[in-house]
């Protein structure tokens, strides 16, 4: 053994390390220098051959040379795995000027909203929710409210025909002639929903909402009417509103009136709005549903939701309401 042998040794060594590509070349040529049938190790074995003097220093040599293999090996391992976590960071970098991922804010439609404050007002007030079909026959949309064959009032209703006696309900009110029908007496109850006219214009769309209100009962007045609607109209705009009762046609109540209330413009301004139809419940109605008129009386009242979404929000065209546009819906978010 001479010391040409173990700088050989380590000549060749460090040039294979340092071409190991990945930890697992390192790994075999730890095996080929240092493993149990390794250079090194059969080095070291040799050594019992040596007299007691070339021992000792040949000894030292191969030492030396294994200690420093070893070193080599750690720093190539130490290397590798800088370049592997180097490559990752490069990898998983976060481009910060990259745009975010999207996240809609969303809501009830404005229409929704304001039903359902209508409807919690007047659950409040003790009224209970009643239902209807959508698509009606001609005795509960006219016929046993009261509007007789051939009335013109039939004529304002703009009424889409199926043409085999079935319609498109034109207002909430034949809600009443089924809750009337369906429940005992007293009847106190709210009916919101999607009604139908043959109409299209700024203020008018072929399908709207309303929330009809019914109340029968002994004893009911046309004050308690009036004080119920002034109630609710405070509750719903949450000030104290000036209210004004016209006279006014409905085949189904009598007398009938429609609803003003006193609307304070943004310029400061005050004009009076029509937000409301009612009256007390005609004879008749209650009859066709084989109700004692003698006994029992009733108020009726009939509002459209859009027009009270209108006013509560302040937007101008009822179209606005139908159309989907994001850009608005996501202001009520
Ligand atoms: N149904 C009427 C309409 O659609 C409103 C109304 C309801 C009026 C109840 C009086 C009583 O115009």
């Amino acid at each position: 053994m001479n010391t040409q042998t173990t700088d050989n040794i380590l000549e060749q060594a460090r040039a294979e390390i340092s071409a190991a590509a990945d930890l697992d070349a390192v790994e075999a040529c730890r095996l080929h220098w240092l493993g149990r049938k390794g250079v090194v190790t059969q080095q070291l074995k040799q050594l019992g051959q040596l007299d007691a003097e070339a021992r000792r220093s040949a000894g030292q040599q191969i030492n030396q040379t294994k200690t420093t293999i070893v070193e080599l090996l750690e720093a190539r391992k130490q290397e590798l795995q800088a370049a592997v976590l180097q490559q990752q960071l490069e990898q998983q970098r976060v481009d910060v000027s990259l745009p975010g991922t999207q996240h809609f804010r969303y809501g009830l439609h404005p229409v929704t909203r304001t039903m359902n404050r209508m409807v919690e007002i007047f659950e409040c007030l003790g009224f209970q929710v009643a239902t209807g079909p959508e698509i009606e026959d001609d005795e509960h949309n006219f016929e046993a409210l009261n509007f007789p064959a051939h009335h013109p009032a039939r004529a304002m209703h703009d009424t889409f025909y199926f043409g085999d006696g079935r319609l498109l309900r034109t207002h909430t009110s034949p809600v009443q002639i089924r809750a009337l029908r369906a429940q005992p007496l007293p009847v106190r109850v709210i009916a919101p929903g999607r009604v139908y006219r043959s109409d299209s214009d700024q203020t008018h769309t072929p399908m709207f909402n309303q929330l009809e209100g019914l109340l029968v009962a002994e004893k009911v007045t046309f004050a308690d009417l009036k004080g119920i609607l002034q109630q609710f109209v405070n509750t719903f705009f949450e000030q104290a509103l000036s209210m004004r009762l016209r006279p006014s046609y409905f085949p189904f109540t009598e007398p009938s009136a429609e609803v003003d209330i006193a609307w304070h413009k943004d310029d400061g301004s005050v004009s009076w709005l029509e937000v409301l139809g009612c009256g007390m419940v005609h004879p008749n109605v209650l009859e066709n549903c084989g109700i004692d008129s003698e006994r029992y009386t009733g108020y009726a009242f009939g509002m459209g939701i859009e027009r009270f979404a209108m006013l509560r929000y302040g937007v101008t065209d009822l179209r606005q309401f139908f159309e989907n546009e994001l850009s608005f819906l996501e202001q009520f978010a």
